[in-house]
């Protein structure tokens, strides 16, 4: 029988695309519960769920709702939490001393979620920015941001946050030194198996826009993040940070933002072969939700595509606002 074509072709691609069934035993990168760590923003009140203006279909939680969320996410399998607080102006100073207050909101719903879902890790972020009246991460002196006197702060915030019984601290703020001088602090005060997840690869990004409105930073910051958070342009030197908060005592490491550091985040995992993180971003969530409800493209299979893009770039796990929305579709 002679063939339909003109040629024998040895090699088609498109037969192991040909159904679901054979797509699915070939498929390289898979998607799960478990590589979901879900961003919660937390304020003060009762009974509070309050939207985002900036993040369609993200609240911000009193401590309660906050617990009932969480509750939410263990029943869907999600393993982790991460909690950002919303502070009140008025909490706000230039030395920052609401971030290590052991009753500040954020170490009072560590306290309320591990009471109410002991299973549940719960991530913290380490920055001073919800607490600062300049809006940075470090403590501004003369228009500087100043790095070892921000270190002390951190490490004092890392203790309080340990104290209320954190299971993953997240120092977001790019000093020099914070993750050691945070675990020789650890060590000391017992603390040995209390994890740090460094963001050690965190640039000066333009893609963190909606979060600081969600945290209540935008009206607060004078000028930028250069400083301290890296140049976009540089891979090289996310490598260094990677060696560095590695060495100083980081079990896990993120790459932040997300989608457009992949390559970054391939670099880390093939370089270093540690648990690797990305965190997509508040704008990254924002640019997708704007599209989809425009109804220009299809939210949740694009949703699904760009969170999987993070597993095949080599990423363990992703901080995600989807982190409900995923689960329950991969649950499906
Ligand atoms: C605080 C912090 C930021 C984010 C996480 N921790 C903002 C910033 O560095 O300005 C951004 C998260 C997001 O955009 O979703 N240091």
């Amino acid at each position: 029988m002679t063939a339909p074509h003109a040629f024998e072709m040895r090699q088609r691609a498109r037969r192991t695309r040909q159904s679901e069934a054979i797509r699915s035993l070939v498929r390289e990168t898979t998607l799960t519960v478990s590589d979901l760590i879900w961003p919660i923003f937390v304020r003060e009140g009762v009974n509070i769920e309050e939207p985002v203006a900036s993040m369609p279909g993200v609240m911000r939680y009193s401590v309660d709702r906050a617990v009932a969320a969480a509750e939410g996410a263990a029943a869907l399998g999600i393993p982790a939490v991460c909690i950002f607080p919303y502070t009140e102006a008025a909490l706000k100073t230039e030395t920052c001393e609401e971030a290590w207050n052991p009753e500040n909101i954020s170490n009072r719903a560590i306290r309320a979620i591990k009471q109410a879902v002991p299973q549940m890790a719960v991530m913290t972020d380490i920055a001073l920015d919800p607490y600062n009246s300049n809006g940075h991460d470090g403590i501004v002196r003369d228009g500087r941001i100043v790095n070892d006197e921000t270190v002390v702060a951190l490490v004092k915030m890392a203790m309080a946050q340990a104290e209320a019984g954190a299971d993953i601290l997240g120092p977001s703020d790019m000093m020099d030194g914070r993750i050691g001088a945070m675990r020789d602090a650890l060590e000391s005060a017992g603390y040995q198996d209390v994890t740090i997840m460094s963001y050690s690869a965190k640039y000066a990004s333009a893609f963190y826009g909606p979060f600081r409105d969600a945290v209540g930073a935008s009206g607060a910051l004078k000028g930028d993040k250069k400083t301290y958070q890296m140049d976009p342009a540089n891979t090289d030197e996310a490598m260094r940070m990677i060696a560095r908060d590695l060495e100083e005592g980081a079990d896990m490491v993120m790459v932040k933002p997300g989608m457009s550091y992949l390559d970054v985040c391939h670099r880390v995992k093939s370089e270093f072969g540690v648990p690797t993180f990305a965190y997509q971003v508040s704008g990254e969530y924002a640019m997708i939700e704007a599209a989809a409800l425009n109804g220009w493209i299809d939210g949740e299979k694009i949703m699904m595509e760009s969170l999987l893009a993070f597993k095949r770039a080599g990423c363990d796990g992703i901080l995600t606002y989807y982190a409900p929305r995923a689960a329950r579709l991969l649950s499906a």
